[in-house]
């Protein structure tokens, strides 16, 4: 008999960076100042994403596009990437993700692409540490404590070793 199951993901939302700690307020100040350096010549919707490091590094990352469209990256992975990059023994705790729609700060929060998504959780089971993710829009900010809340059925290496 067929059985339906059901994966649930919790996130956290919040009216204003007030209601955060100090220091994710800064990480979303981080991620807008980075999100203001983006090259969006196309989509002209500049992302930036800010990480803060074990080491209590901040990296910062935006969206860099291309002519040749897919040659562009997302901002989140440009800044994993540097991260993962430069510290490869530093485990990322946080990641803060906002986006301006030209000049204007985008209202609702911005979820990262499910190749972002991916990258993030190599990063997270690379480092066993969970990486906590903060969405800023103008009205709303989400948090979710894991990687997974967003990809509740993931590929997992185990499955290749036939263990499960
Ligand atoms: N983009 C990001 O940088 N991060 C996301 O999570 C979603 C999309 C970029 C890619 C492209 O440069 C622009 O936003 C429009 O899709």
């Amino acid at each position: 008999m067929m059985k339906k199951f059901e994966k649930k993901s919790i996130f956290y939302e919040y009216e204003s960076p007030e209601q955060l700690t100090n220091s994710e307020q800064e990480l979303i100040r981080e991620a807008e100042n980075a999100a203001k350096n983006a090259y969006a010549p196309y989509s002209n919707f500049k992302v930036g994403a800010a990480l803060f490091l074990e080491n209590n590094k901040i990296i910062q990352g935006n969206n860099q596009e291309n002519a040749a469209y897919p040659s562009g990256l997302c901002a989140e992975r440009i800044a994993v990437f540097y991260a993962n990059s430069q510290y490869p023994d530093v485990a990322i705790k946080q990641l803060a993700i906002t986006a301006f729609r030209g000049e204007e700060l985008v209202g609702m929060p911005i979820s990262p692409c499910g190749s972002c998504l991916q990258v993030l959780l190599e990063t997270q089971r690379r480092y066993n540490t969970p990486v906590e993710i903060i969405l800023s829009g103008r009205k709303k900010i989400y948090k979710a404590e894991n990687v997974e809340q967003f990809l509740p059925m993931n590929f997992d290496l185990d499955s290749l070793k036939g263990g499960n």
